[in-house]
């Protein structure tokens, strides 16, 4: 089972997932984490390169295929064979945050960027998403409390990220079966209870299917 997790930064995501990859595997789950851009040395790379604040802006194009470039290497070599020694995989952001911030934020169009990148994976699309759903105040407020670990795109205005929050929500409707909004505004705790719940229904539905 493939799960992405999806949001604005500071949502709280990367801590939720921690924990519910800790309470899947003392269900005896196999997990694994794994995260974008990144996940391997390659994409760790390009990572580098899109999101270092030394580097020099780039087109916004230039931006997009190299996020799908990288994700395309990581869904190739990390998350498929993964898949196939039966992980389950959670990644921390997948083809939403490129919709989201380069089809919404940087304008190049929320469908164009959907469809792109449903042609480019060849139809891999998640089993399950999580949106971590939070206010662009929420979202700040929690940011700042780590300004070391802001990169070139954290540094983006406040426009930027509202519409980078519009472009999740237009997702939101659009594919409702595939992804399903948790709302991060509440405490931790909450946050991982809402996660595991939804993860779990989804394994319980999933075995179902298999069966
Ligand atoms: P990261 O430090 O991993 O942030 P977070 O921990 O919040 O995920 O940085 C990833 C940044 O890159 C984040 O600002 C979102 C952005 N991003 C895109 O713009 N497009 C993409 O396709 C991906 C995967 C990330």
């Amino acid at each position: 089972m493939f799960i992405t997790i999806e949001g604005m930064d500071g949502s709280g995501k990367t801590t939720a997932l921690q924990r519910v990859k800790q309470y899947l595997e003392d269900l005896n789950y196999k997990v694994v984490m794994t995260r974008e851009p990144g996940g391997l040395p390659l994409s760790e790379k390009i990572r580098e390169l899109i999101l270092n604040k030394d580097g020099v802006g780039m087109e916004p194009w230039t931006e997009a295929l190299l996020f799908i470039a990288a994700r395309k290497e990581h869904l190739e070599k990390v998350i498929k064979p993964y898949l196939e020694k039966g992980y389950i995989v959670i990644s921390d952001r997948f083809m939403d945050s490129t919709t989201a911030y380069q089809g919404g934020a940087r304008g190049l169009g929320v469908d164009y960027l959907n469809e792109l990148q449903k042609n480019i994976l060849q139809g891999f699309l998640p089993d399950l998403t999580l949106y971590f759903e939070l206010s662009f105040e929420d979202a700040e407020k929690r940011l700042s409390a780590r300004p070391e670990e802001k990169n070139r795109l954290d540094e983006e205005g406040r426009k930027f990220k509202e519409a980078v929050k519009l472009a999740f929500e237009e997702l939101v409707v659009k594919e409702p079966n595939r992804i399903t909004v948790i709302d991060a505004s509440k405490s931790p705790e909450e946050v991982f209870e809402q996660t595991k719940k939804v993860i779990l229904e989804k394994i319980e539905l999933w075995k179902k299917e298999k069966r």
